[in-house]
């Protein structure tokens, strides 16, 4: 949701804290700010919108020698998004940024009201700044009045706060939201919020834990656990391939993760294909001894994916398998028992519902497992057990490569269970292992498709909306495919079984009601075929997606025949996603910054 970055050295500041931030635009912001310190004096820019209005106000702003400095950009969780309420935020003289969600803010401000203290802001972070303050009087040294104001703290934070009576430090704090502490080859550190702010200005990282605090300063930094022990700082190489997260020549992020699906399948299937069998190197079989169920746990696309594997894991691992909306599951009093295996799936391993849900079933004792594209994310340090996808950064907000390698990576788990559970032949496990093979090209795009969607788009402008149906796995896809839609074109889509449409959403049916009919030719296409039959017949507009002709459909996306149903999945995939994207492209909309969303929803 919000994006941190920091630094403590020699080079200009500003121009390191505005490219850190732009490299976080991807995950959705309203407001954006920086406060740098120098000789003992502060400069603060802030501005609403975009970090083009910062730019303006800090335009003639620019420092030589050393310098502390830190940004934020905010996504409005409490109060709205205006520049009172854009970090960061300031004490008589001290400033702070924050990540997440002070739950107890309340009863701080109400305390430190009755202090004496003026509040600015709406915001939960100012009670941070305000709080540090309070005990600065008191408090030996800044960094002792840093670690009590911690320990006041409850909820989601990731902090940085620079304090003018130290002049050279950063002090700085995770729990709950993701925060990276970088070194550059000159020694100076840097932080981010995302290993994205920190890729060519820096070598190394550490990805701070939660209860992880400390500070950073000329001298270099000191981190401490939440058992206020000192901890050593083991730096990680951090990739410097800055390429890797640009667009590389193409219009969009999301235009290049669809094109990209074909060379991360490759990667999210290295070392994981047998001849015979799939192998997790991570995966401990014991971590299944006792399992009798699955519950799937996730939000939004990830979600779609969870869907999609709940069919794949009853149908080859015959293991019962239930699947939650994470925010559903948090409040509704579940009833869980010990037999069953909990896995979360998640592309930012930050989403606040699915981490909650997953830290409720630890507290029921579960074992847990987290299928993730970001190691060391909240999720992942978590869990029992974790399996990455190996999709890349995936900057686009509306997840395409994320989806596709989370749900290869669950068919490849329904065939791990099935050969320890016996519950397919080896033939058949052979079989699919052959159809995983298949997969990069697969959804390698080809370029006459994508052209025709391209020049289709044009005809899916208006209309009072759209239905996108498909039976078994196609469902979810279908729910995938509105979701796509929805997101980046603003257009109202619904997902529907395209069994139920007879059960009332039938009525809609007329020549402005768009139907996406999802129609595979080796999963229920005759009882599909005659759903979209129906629609035709009301003079709903058609436009099928199939291998077979399909003369009742006003538009028609023929796809490459194919030997299994898995492979109609992933290349009807793609066709979902150039299709929305086309379409939002033609309405003029930001396809990676949609308006209302970000990339990874870190409060409820
Ligand atoms: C998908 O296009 C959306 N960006 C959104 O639904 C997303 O899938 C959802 O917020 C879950 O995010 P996660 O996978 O990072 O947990």
């Amino acid at each position: 949701m919000c994006g941190i970055v920091g630094y403590v050295g020699k080079k200009p500041v500003k121009k390191i804290l505005i490219d850190g931030l732009r490299e976080l635009e991807y995950r959705g912001y309203d407001s954006a700010g920086i406060a740098v310190l120098q000789n003992h004096q502060f400069s603060l820019f802030k501005a609403v919108g975009k970090l083009i209005n910062l730019e303006e106000k800090a335009h003639s702003f620019e420092t030589t020698g050393f310098s502390v400095g830190i940004g934020h950009t905010r996504w409005a969780t409490h109060g709205k998004p205006t520049e009172l309420n854009a970090h960061p935020h300031l004490g008589n003289n001290s400033y702070v940024v924050h990540n997440g969600i002070i739950e107890n803010y309340q009863e701080l401000k109400t305390m430190l009201i009755g202090q004496g203290t003026r509040f600015l802001s709406q915001t939960d972070t100012e009670v941070i700044v305000h709080l540090f303050e309070f005990h600065l009087k008191t408090a030996y040294t800044p960094f002792e009045a840093f670690t009590q104001t911690l320990h006041e703290l409850s909820g989601a934070y990731a902090v940085l706060l620079v304090n003018a009576s130290v002049n050279d430090t950063i002090f700085f704090a995770k729990h709950g939201s993701p925060m990276i502490v970088g070194r550059n080859h000159e020694g100076e550190t840097l932080f981010g919020s995302s290993d994205a702010a920190l890729i060519g200005k820096c070598h190394e990282v550490i990805y701070l834990e939660d209860g992880h605090y400390g500070y950073a300063s000329v001298e270099g930094i000191a981190l401490f656990d939440d058992k206020n022990q000192a901890v050593n700082l083991n730096f990680t190489p951090l990739s410097e391939n800055k390429l890797s997260a640009q667009k590389e020549g193409y219009r969009f992020f999301m235009e290049k993760e669809i094109y990209e699906q074909t060379t991360v399948l490759s990667d999210t299937l290295l070392g994981r294909l047998r001849d015979e069998s799939i192998h997790f190197e991570e995966l401990d079989p014991k971590l299944f001894d006792g399992i009798n169920e699955i519950k799937l746990c996730a939000c939004g696309t990830s979600y779609h994916a969870a869907l999609s594997a709940s069919y794949l894991l009853e149908r080859h691992a015959k293991i019962k398998t239930s699947v939650e909306i994470a925010s559903e599951f948090r409040y509704r009093e579940p009833f869980l028992t010990p037999d069953t295996l909990f896995i979360v799936i998640s592309q930012s391993g930050e989403t606040a519902d699915t981490l909650e849900s997953l830290k409720m079933a630890k507290k029921f004792g579960l074992k847990t497992m987290v299928i993730c594209n970001v190691d060391n994310s909240s999720m992942v340090r978590l869990a029992d057990a974790s399996v990455l996808t190996r999709a890349g950064i995936e900057k686009g907000v509306a997840s395409t490569k994320a989806f596709a390698t989370q749900v290869c990576v669950l068919w490849m788990l329904s065939l791990f269970l099935a050969n320890e559970r016996k519950t397919l032949d080896a033939t058949e496990i052979r079989r699919q292992i052959r159809l995983l093979r298949a997969l990069p090209a697969t959804v390698a795009v080809d370029p006459a498709l994508h052209e025709q969607l391209r020049r289709l788009s044009k005809r899916y402008l208006h209309g009072h909306g759209f239905f996108f149906i498909g039976r078994d796995v196609f469902f979810p896809l279908a729910l995938e495919g509105a979701l796509k839609l929805k997101e980046i074109s603003y257009l109202h889509a619904e997902g529907y079984p395209s069994g139920e449409m007879k059960h009332g959403p039938i009525a809609l049916a007329d020549p402005e009601l768009f139907t996406i009919a999802l129609l595979p030719q080796h999963k229920l296409y005759e009882k599909t075929k005659s759903n979209i039959e129906e629609l035709s017949a009301r003079d709903a507009t058609i436009c099928s997606i199939s291998p077979l002709d399909f003369d009742k459909a006003d538009d028609h996306i023929r796809t490459k025949s194919t030997e299994d149903y898995m492979l109609e999945f992933f290349e009807m995939m793609v066709v979902l996603q150039l299709l929305s994207m086309e379409i939002a492209i033609r309405l003029g909309n930001d396809v990676d910054m949609p308006r209302n969303l970000a990339k990874s929803v870190t409060v409820e």
